[in-house]
């Protein structure tokens, strides 16, 4: 009697969870990212797509810009570097799939969680920002 209740309830925690998170995504840009993004995490509703510039500002420090995709939220020391490039500035619009996962635009295979703008130093080294 009292397994059943246990599994009762969450059966169905686990049910609500799943159905919550089938409608709406989380906001994907990491906090940190100064550059702008066109819906802020304030503005963010559920699924809607978000354009995000990430912008060279200091070309003598950094070399390269690009936008970073994370898998998970609290390890950011496991990154993919998309869109790399020299020029000054890069946008991208990320698209939120029925997954609840992210992916860029132009590349609708790779998901993630969250974004954030790259940069490259002199050295080779990637800080994101
Ligand atoms: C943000 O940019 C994306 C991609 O261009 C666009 O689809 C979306 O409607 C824009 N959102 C707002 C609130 O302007």
């Amino acid at each position: 009697m009292i397994l059943t209740t246990i599994l009762v309830v969450v059966g169905f925690c686990f049910g609500g969870v799943v159905a919550d998170s089938d409608r709406c995504c989380h906001y994907p840009i990491s906090t940190t990212t100064i550059n702008s993004a066109n819906v802020t995490s304030m503005n963010f509703k559920c699924v809607e797509p978000i354009s995000l510039k990430c912008q060279n500002v200091n070309s003598g420090v950094v070399k390269k810009i690009g936008i970073a995709g994370f898998k998970d939220r609290s390890d950011t020391s496991k990154y993919t570097i998309l869109s790399v490039s020299e020029e000054e500035l890069v946008e991208k619009t990320m698209i939120c799939s029925p997954s609840t996962m992210w992916h860029l635009e132009e590349k609708p295979e790779d998901e993630y969680l969250s974004f954030s703008c790259a940069y490259m130093l002199q050295d080779g080294t990637w800080f994101f920002q």
